[in-house]
């Protein structure tokens, strides 16, 4: 789209009534844009997809058709968020892919992080494509593309993965909150009615548990992340943290240790939590988490989780480490 310059004088959309101001002329350019034809949309779940879709389904309805790919690497209960908030609650044309084996099959030995995350982005375009090509009467491709992809990269989301969709595929771009920051985004989500635990969301990369779970993903551990960052999200939700820290989660690598458990030996791995503060993901600090609560996650952890016999809490900030692990 030729217009990627937001307006000197656009004003920030920081309340209800900006926000369905925005919405309201969003919805009737899209209608004028998109007439009686068909869009498609990948939506992860992530605050950005899931405004557009939002946004969409007002104005063009069911011929929005939303495509969640689900690649077996997405956190405790988001595939069923999608599926209750976009199909059950906003009647919207989903179409929902349970391509977790097929990813899992290639990632398979696979220990080198960027093969990883190259492995996921290339099999997320095949999946993508696939269930395009079902589809009859597709015209435009919609995209939650947000001022910050703008400005900081060529204009494409880093982890927007339909970019390298084929020649025969090119529909036109729909990106109706490129203009928008990300808090701007989430005003306008509220105003459109998605649930708290979806626009307040902390920050999620495109690859997902696979670069938490460390060197070759193997499922035994990959579950282990799983099941440790829902408790750590639970627990950071129970006590206050959830909507003040910035961005928290666990890792769990491929090393095994000794413990022991009701008089009997173990070796089994170690789950690993971090959760830091930043404004731009450049720099960040670690948030000091209370000691008991530190303990009681510690405990939740090793008793609940199969495989996992300790906790360590990251301590370093960006830099010297980065955020991820990998
Ligand atoms: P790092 O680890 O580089 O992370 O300090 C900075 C922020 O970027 C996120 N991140 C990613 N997001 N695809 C994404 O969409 C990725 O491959 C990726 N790697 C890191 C990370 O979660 C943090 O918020």
């Amino acid at each position: 789209m030729e217009n990627n310059k937001r307006p000197e004088n656009m004003a920030r959309i920081t309340t209800k009534a900006l926000a369905d101001a925005f919405i309201d002329e969003q919805v009737r350019e899209l209608r004028e844009q998109i007439g009686d034809k068909k869009v498609l949309l990948a939506l992860s779940g992530g605050v950005d997809s899931s405004v557009v879709a939002a946004l969409l389904i007002k104005a063009v309805g069911k011929r929005l058709v939303c495509v969640h790919v689900n690649h077996g690497l997405l956190r405790k209960g988001e595939p069923e968020q999608v599926i209750e908030v976009f199909r059950n609650q906003m009647d919207a044309n989903l179409v929902y892919v349970d391509a977790a084996d097929r990813f899992l099959d290639k990632l398979a030995g696979v220990s080198d992080p960027e093969t990883k995350r190259k492995i996921i982005g290339a099999e997320f375009i095949r999946v993508f494509e696939e269930e395009a090509r079902k589809l009859s009467g597709i015209e435009f491709l919609a995209q939650g593309t947000i001022y910050p992809d703008i400005l900081e990269s060529d204009g494409v989301k880093a982890h927007h993965n339909v970019g390298g969709l084929p020649e025969d595929l090119q529909f036109a771009l729909v990106e109706p909150v490129k203009l928008l920051f990300k808090d701007e985004v989430r005003v306008v989500g509220k105003a459109l009615g998605l649930p708290d635990g979806m626009v307040y969301r902390q920050p999620f990369p495109g690859p997902g548990l696979g670069v938490r779970c460390l060197g070759a993903i193997t499922r035994d551990r990959l579950e282990a992340v799983r099941e440790s960052d829902a408790i750590l999200r639970e627990e950071f939700a129970k006590n206050g943290l959830a909507g003040k820290v910035w961005q928290y989660f666990t890792v769990v690598p491929d090393l095994r240790s000794v413990g022991v458990k009701d008089g009997v030996r173990t070796y089994a791995y170690p789950v690993i939590l971090r959760a830091v503060n930043t404004t731009d993901a450049m720099t960040a600090t670690v948030e000091d988490v209370p000691f008991a609560l530190l303990q009681h996650i510690t405990a939740r952890i090793t008793a609940e989780v199969p495989g996992v016999n300790r906790v360590l809490y990251d301590l370093t900030p960006k830099p010297c480490a980065t955020i991820e692990w990998e």
